[in-house]
């Protein structure tokens, strides 16, 4: 997606700016900064440059801060994702129980390199950072809601095959 493109506040969109923002004191307002950018995600997909800049002037605050919010925290799209984002732990202690191969082996299967998104849209295979289940190893997280432990080759296809299945009933409905 460009970060060309515009992004306008609707009405609706800064009614739950305001409720979030009413939360904090007044001259603490950029404390709302997360859950505007949340907002933004859950109605748009991912947070654009564009939609990043006119959150920081609606919160006061220098728009730098706000792009490192998005980049800190991988749960922030930066980009339009498929439908399933799979973010696949390769921090070190998932990388000495197989996290790399599993990664290797679901963009093997879907045909991305990491990163990417099957032709259909449907899935995202990203790696993460440590979500803090090491001991469940390889782990992944599904939509940044989802953990799935113990990911064995196996268990990584019976979740495409459940998420291909969701979709298609989903898409007959
Ligand atoms: S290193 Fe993978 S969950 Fe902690």
């Amino acid at each position: 997606m460009s970060d060309q493109q515009q992004y306008l506040l609707s009405e609706a969109t800064a009614a739950r700016f305001a409720r979030e923002v009413a939360k904090y004191p007044a001259e603490q307002k950029q404390s709302a900064v997360m859950a505007c950018l949340s907002i933004v995600q859950q109605e748009q997909g991912y947070v654009s440059r564009a939609a990043e800049d006119v959150i920081a002037a609606y919160l006061g605050m220098p728009a730098i801060a706000v792009y490192e919010v998005t980049t800190f925290y991988n749960m922030y799209n930066q980009r339009q994702l498929g439908r399933f984002k799979l973010n696949v732990c390769t921090n070190l202690p998932c990388q000495l129980r197989g996290g790399q191969q599993a990664l290797e082996h679901l963009c093997g299967k879907l045909g991305v390199d990491e990163g990417g998104t099957t032709a259909d849209g449907l899935i995202t295979v990203q790696k993460s950072e440590c979500q803090g289940a090491c001991a469940d190893a390889p782990v992944l997280l599904v939509n940044d809601r989802q953990m799935c432990s113990f990911m064995s080759n196996e268990r990584l296809d019976e979740l495409v095959a459940t998420l291909q299945a969701h979709a298609q009933s989903s898409a007959k409905n």
